[in-house]
């Protein structure tokens, strides 16, 4: 909507696209409906003070009327002091303070600002915490510079008219190339579809790939988002427990449709899958019929160990592989990629089409550049140091508490059940945010302890979180 300045300096919506209507067969006067409608907007929160209404002569074009029914309108108005016209030369919505009646009516909720409701989730961390709940990267350390070119750039071409369900093909070449690179992953464009994120990929998965009630096996303790993805898409959710290597591929079901899961570093307890395991569970599916949704978000962090094959370079027929930039640059940009045999991804790409889902074009675009010019291996090569640091004060400070430490971002401190709920409560009077295993679970909670995140706060709060929780745990 196009804004305007007035005489005062406030900027000002330059007029209100309101549903009005008027019936001319009604036995109610014209003015008298449009002054009708319009208190209603008022009172409901559609106009809102110091909102400028239509000209009168606008108001009259649009409704098919004379400007007399419009000015008689807006003068009833002005006399009942919904209206203010003393302020420049517009007519403006008054300042009244809504009546309890209004308030009932309301057809718009007001969200009345105030403090930080400690039970919602969204709150902003108040400043002074210290936050290790897991699942957040740093987001300070990017080059500014390079960000901003990207985003310039992003804008150097216009907006597409036809975007291609798989992505933009620039794109999904880089991708390929980081792939290789960065995973090992030998693939080529043609098995990449650039998706917003992870969840959005184990969506897309979903909609195109299973059929309503499909068996979905998911790591027990796992990723809640792909529980809950799949139940929405009518999966039925089969709990697959893990150790501290990742899954365990002995006790997989054999009637499972696909089994979701985190080699790479297992959400929440941190396993890398062996080889060994990588080897049986590709085993497990060729058998089985099930596919694999291989979840990589992290898979570019890892410390003092060896690289671990992807499943999916492994076995591409069996393995539908999903990355994302959330860990690596941030959630906030919205972007991630599916990698599967060409003939499933072109099943998901048809699908999305359908669905009329598709991925920000501009954003696809900054991210082109971000990986055409080598800015987002560089972002990672310094991240990659910066988290060395952090999850080594880690393990300095916490010792043999921590466990599932040489990959990502998190780490698990795993402690006795008693312990875990007085401790968490204690650390956040002491400015500790800290997050537990137990909502990760499906059923009944099997690991106890912490599910520590060490992406989000500075080393400095690192330690001194850590140390909060070392000298809580005492001699646990
Ligand atoms: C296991 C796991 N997968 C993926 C993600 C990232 O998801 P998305 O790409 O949808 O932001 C997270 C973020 O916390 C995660 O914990």
């Amino acid at each position: 909507m196009a804004t305007s300045e007035n005489e005062r300096g406030t900027t000002l919506r330059a007029h209100v696209d309101l549903p009005l209507a008027v019936d001319r067969h009604s036995p109610v006067a014209l003015a008298v409906q449009v002054a009708d409608q319009l208190r209603d907007a008022m009172r409901g929160g559609g106009l809102r003070a110091g909102e400028r209404l239509p000209s009168s002569r606008a108001l009259a074009a649009l409704l098919g009327v004379s400007r007399t029914v419009v000015t008689d309108a807006y003068q009833q108005l002005y006399a009942e002091g919904w209206l203010d016209g003393r302020r420049g030369s517009g007519t403006y919505v008054a300042d009244i303070p809504a009546t309890p009646v209004a308030r009932a009516v309301s057809a718009v909720p007001v969200v009345q600002a105030g403090p930080a409701d400690p039970a919602d989730p969204f709150a902003p961390v108040e400043a002074g915490l210290v936050d290790l709940r897991a699942g957040r990267p740093w987001v300070l350390g990017h080059d500014a510079a390079a960000w901003r070119r990207a985003w310039r750039r992003a804008g150097d071409a216009p907006p597409d008219d036809r975007p291609d369900p798989r992505g933009h093909p620039d794109l999904r070449a880089l991708l390929a190339d980081h792939l290789r690179t960065a995973r090992a992953v030998p693939v080529g464009p043609e098995s990449v579809l650039v998706t917003r994120g992870t969840g959005h990929g184990i969506d897309l998965f979903a909609a195109s790939l299973l059929a309503p009630g499909a068996r979905a096996g998911v790591e027990e303790p796992g990723y809640r988002v792909a529980r809950h993805v799949l139940r929405a898409r009518g999966a039925e959710i089969v709990p697959c427990p893990v150790d501290d290597q990742g899954v365990i591929v002995d006790e997989l079901p054999d009637d499972l449709d696909v089994l979701y899961t985190t080699p790479a570093h297992q959400f929440p307890l941190g396993g890398r899958l062996p080889v060994a395991r990588r080897e049986r569970l590709l085993a497990w599916s060729r058998r089985t019929g099930a596919l694999i949704v291989e979840d990589d978000y992290d898979a570019e962090f890892r410390y003092d160990v060896a690289p671990l094959p992807a499943l999916y370079g492994l076995d591409p027929s069996r393995v539908v592989l999903l990355g994302t930039l959330s860990k690596s640059l941030s959630p906030d940009v919205g972007l991630g990629w599916l990698v599967a045999a060409p003939e499933l991804l072109a099943k998901v790409a048809a699908r999305r089409k359908l669905l009329g889902d598709r991925t920000s074009g501009p954003v696809q675009r900054a991210v082109t550049t971000l990986l055409r010019r080598g800015d987002l291996d560089r972002h990672l090569r310094r991240m990659r140091l910066e988290y060395a640091r952090r999850r080594a004060a880690v393990v300095e400070i916490l010792g043999p508490l921590v466990k599932g430490d040489t990959a990502g971002l998190h780490v698990l401190v795993e402690l006795p059940e008693e312990a875990v709920g007085p401790l968490v409560e204690e650390a956040r009077a002491r400015g500790v945010l800290l997050d537990t295993t137990v909502r990760h679970h499906h059923g009944p909670v099997r690991v106890h302890g912490l599910v520590l995140g060490y992406g989000s706060a500075s080393l400095a709060d690192v330690r001194r979180g850590c140390a909060v929780i070392r000298e809580l745990a005492g001699d646990l």
